[in-house]
This record gives structure tokens, C-alpha cells and sequence, in this order.
């Protein structure tokens, strides 16, 4: 009989754990935090690409304290000029709720917004979760800058370039 009891209420414990947030479940390893999954999550989906310095070029090397910190180079196109943002400040300076709401706004390019907004709820928490864990650090990036505006950092230009030697080549 105490045996019994002692069963059920491991499994109460262990069903609240889950809905308090503390584990993530699907995953097959109830015992994952929700900041392990986010730093999962950002890993796989490439985040560090653009908004981490030297992240396309050093991919993981990149020290932990430095992801996401947002990088001051420009990709320039018929949008304009977008800088990918400093996600440590952006997310350690709002509330989950917020988090939601602005992970899902539509971006300018190159930023994959429909990738970030197809993101469950309980992923975008994970990705939140995370990026608290590291804390705020660097310094905000530049603003936006419109078409014909003036650039006054580096930028890459993103325009589809035919070479007509090669192309004629290759034809
Ligand atoms: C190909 C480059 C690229 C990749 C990959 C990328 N981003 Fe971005 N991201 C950008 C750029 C550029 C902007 C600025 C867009 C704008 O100004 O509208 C941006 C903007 C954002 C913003 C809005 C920030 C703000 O408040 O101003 C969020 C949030 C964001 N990215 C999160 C992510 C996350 C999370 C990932 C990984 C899932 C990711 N991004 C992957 C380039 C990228």
C-alpha cells in the first residue's frame, strides 16, 4: 500500500514539474531545462550567422559570451540597410509575454522572421529562456537605414551578380 502511494506521488511531482515550465517535454528527455533547449534550438537554426561576430566565418568557435550580441556590418539591398540586432539586450529587456508578440513581428531581409515566427510557443520560451541565462551584454546595433539613406558602417551588398563570360561559358 505505501508502495503504491509513494509510486503515484513521484508521478504527480514529476507531471507538475512538467507544466511549471522547469522541464521540456517531446524531447524524450524530460530532464532538459528550458535554457538547454533554447541554446539547442538557437545551435540549430543558424542565429549565430548573423547575430553573432564572426559567427559565419568561426560558426561555434565563437566564445558563449559573445553569441548574439549583434554585429555592425549591413546587409544592403532594395530594402535598405538592416543590422542583425543585439539579441542579448532585445531579450533581457522584455517579459516572455513581450518575447512572443515581437518574435513573431515580420523582419526585413536577410532575417528568416518566418522561420523565428513559425517557432512554437514552448520553443520561443526556450530561445527566451536561454538568451536570459547568458544575461546582457555588448552594445545596441545600428539602426535600420532606408533606400538611398546615408551608410556609415560596412556593409554587404546583396545583389545578384551575372557574369557574362562565365554564364556564356556554361550556356
Ligand atoms: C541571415 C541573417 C540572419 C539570421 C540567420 C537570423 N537573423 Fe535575426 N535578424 C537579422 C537582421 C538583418 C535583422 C534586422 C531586420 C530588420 O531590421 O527588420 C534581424 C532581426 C531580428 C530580430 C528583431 C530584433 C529587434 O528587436 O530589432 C529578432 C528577434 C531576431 N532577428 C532573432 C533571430 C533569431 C532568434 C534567429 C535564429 C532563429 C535569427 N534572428 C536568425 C539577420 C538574421
Amino acid at each position: 500500500m505505501n508502495g503504491r502511494i509513494g509510486v503515484a506521488a513521484v508521478v504527480a511531482a514529476v507531471s507538475l514539474l512538467g507544466s511549471s515550465g522547469a522541464a521540456v517535454a517531446g524531447d524524450g528527455k524530460s530532464n532538459v531545462t528550458a535554457a538547454e533547449r533554447g541554446r539547442y534550438l538557437v545551435t540549430i537554426s543558424g542565429c549565430n550567422d548573423c547575430h553573432t561576430p564572426g559567427g559565419m566565418e568561426k560558426g561555434l568557435a565563437v566564445p558563449e559570451r559573445e553569441w548574439l550580441t549583434g554585429v555592425p556590418v549591413g546587409f544592403q539591398g532594395p530594402w535598405g540597410t538592416t543590422y542583425p540586432a543585439n539579441l542579448r539586450l532585445v531579450i533581457n529587456s522584455m517579459t516572455e509575454a513581450e518575447w512572443l508578440k515581437h518574435a513573431r513581428l515580420q523582419r526585413k531581409p536577410p532575417m528568416p522572421w518566418y522561420s523565428l515566427a513559425a517557432m512554437s510557443d514552448q520553443d520561443l520560451k526556450a530561445v527566451y529562456a536561454y538568451v536570459r541565462s547568458l544575461g546582457p551584454a555588448g552594445v545596441v546595433a545600428p539602426a535600420y537605414v532606408a533606400p538611398g539613406g546615408k551608410v556609415d558602417t560596412p556593409y554587404f551588398v546583396f545583389v545578384p551578380v551575372v557574369d557574362q563570360k562565365q554564364a556564356a561559358v556554361t550556356r
